[in-house]
Order: structure tokens, then sequence, then C-alpha cells
């Protein structure tokens, strides 16, 4: 079923186009009463293959905006596009494949388990992900040209 969810990610129709599109994305917080607007209605593309960054005093959205971008939180309002996907069509299971698929971060620090070797925390998110085989093989090469295969 997740299998089948992921089939219908268009792979390349929007190749030409940007690797991220916001159309007026507003996030806010609610916290019983409280509401926090971390995101007040934001619009732009992030053309792909270009270096991008995102820039701003703390509290004026980065990190809400990543979480969105990245599918690990959803706007209140507005559309994202990631890859050509309207990711706020996709429900659960499709946005947790799409996530392990499609999505990658590189964290300042390195949120290793500290219990674990290299290759078991590697591994801890593969049933979800269910790796394809060619993936596997490329990160042993990685972790081999690393330097990281006995660790
Ligand atoms: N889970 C949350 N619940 C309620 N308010 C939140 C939550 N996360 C962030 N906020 C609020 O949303 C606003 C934006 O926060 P965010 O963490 O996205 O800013 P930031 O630009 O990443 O800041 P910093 O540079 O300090 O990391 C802030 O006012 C923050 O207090
Ligand atoms: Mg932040």
């Amino acid at each position: 079923m997740k299998t089948q969810a992921l089939a219908q990610i268009p792979e390349t129709k929007h190749a030409g186009g940007p690797v991220v599109r916001l159309s007026d994305v507003v996030k806010v917080y609610k916290e019983g009463d409280v509401e926090v607007s971390a995101i007040k209605g934001i619009t732009f593309d992030i053309p792909r293959q270009r270096f991008s960054m995102i820039v701003g005093p703390s509290g004026s959205g980065k990190t809400t905006l990543l979480n969105l971008i990245g599918c690990s939180d959803k706007p209140t309002q507005g559309t994202i596009f990631v890859g050509g996907q309207d990711v706020g069509a996709l429900n659960d299971n499709a946005i947790s494949d799409f996530r392990a698929q499609r999505v990658g971060f590189i964290f300042q620090n390195f949120s290793l388990i500290p219990v674990l070797a290299i290759r078991p925390t590697e591994a801890a998110p593969e049933p979800a992900q269910r790796w394809p085989e060619a993936a596997r093989r490329h990160s042993t090469r990685s972790r081999k040209r690393a330097g990281f295969c006995s660790r």
C-alpha cells in the first residue's frame, strides 16, 4: 500500500520546475488558547541546482519553514510543492514514504544513537524506508569511502 502511494508521485514530470514552491503558506502554532503565528503567508520558489539559504533572526520561523518543506509538519494554510509533488495532497503513509525517500537533512550535530555502531544506526529507519538494494549498496560504499566500516 505504501509503495502504491509512492508510485503516484511523479518522478520527472516537473523535472524542470522549482525544487520547492510555497504559495501563501501560513503556520500558526496553537497551545491551548495561545496562538503563535510563526509564518504569516509566504510565497517563494527554490530553484533546482542552486545553493539556497534561509536566514533571519531568532524566532523568525526558519525551523518552522524547514519542517514544512521537509514534510515533518503541515501548514495551517497554503500549498507546498516539493519536487513537483503537492505534499498537502499526500496521506500520512504516503508522506512518510515521501520523506524517507526524497528528503534528506544534514544536521549541525551528528544526531547519532550513542549505544549503536554506525551500521545499526543507519539501519534503524530501514523497516519504514524499505530501502531499495541500490540505496543500500550506495550507503555501504559511502561508509567505506569515509573510513567508517569498522565503527
Ligand atoms: N512547537 C511550537 N509551539 C509553539 N510555538 C512555536 C513552536 N515552534 C516554534 N514556535 C514559535 O514560532 C516562532 C518561530 O520559531 P522558529 O523556531 O521557527 O524560529 P527560528 O527562526 O528557527 O529561530 P532560531 O533562530 O532561534 O532557531 C517563534 O515565535 C517560536 O516561539
Ligand atoms: Mg531554528
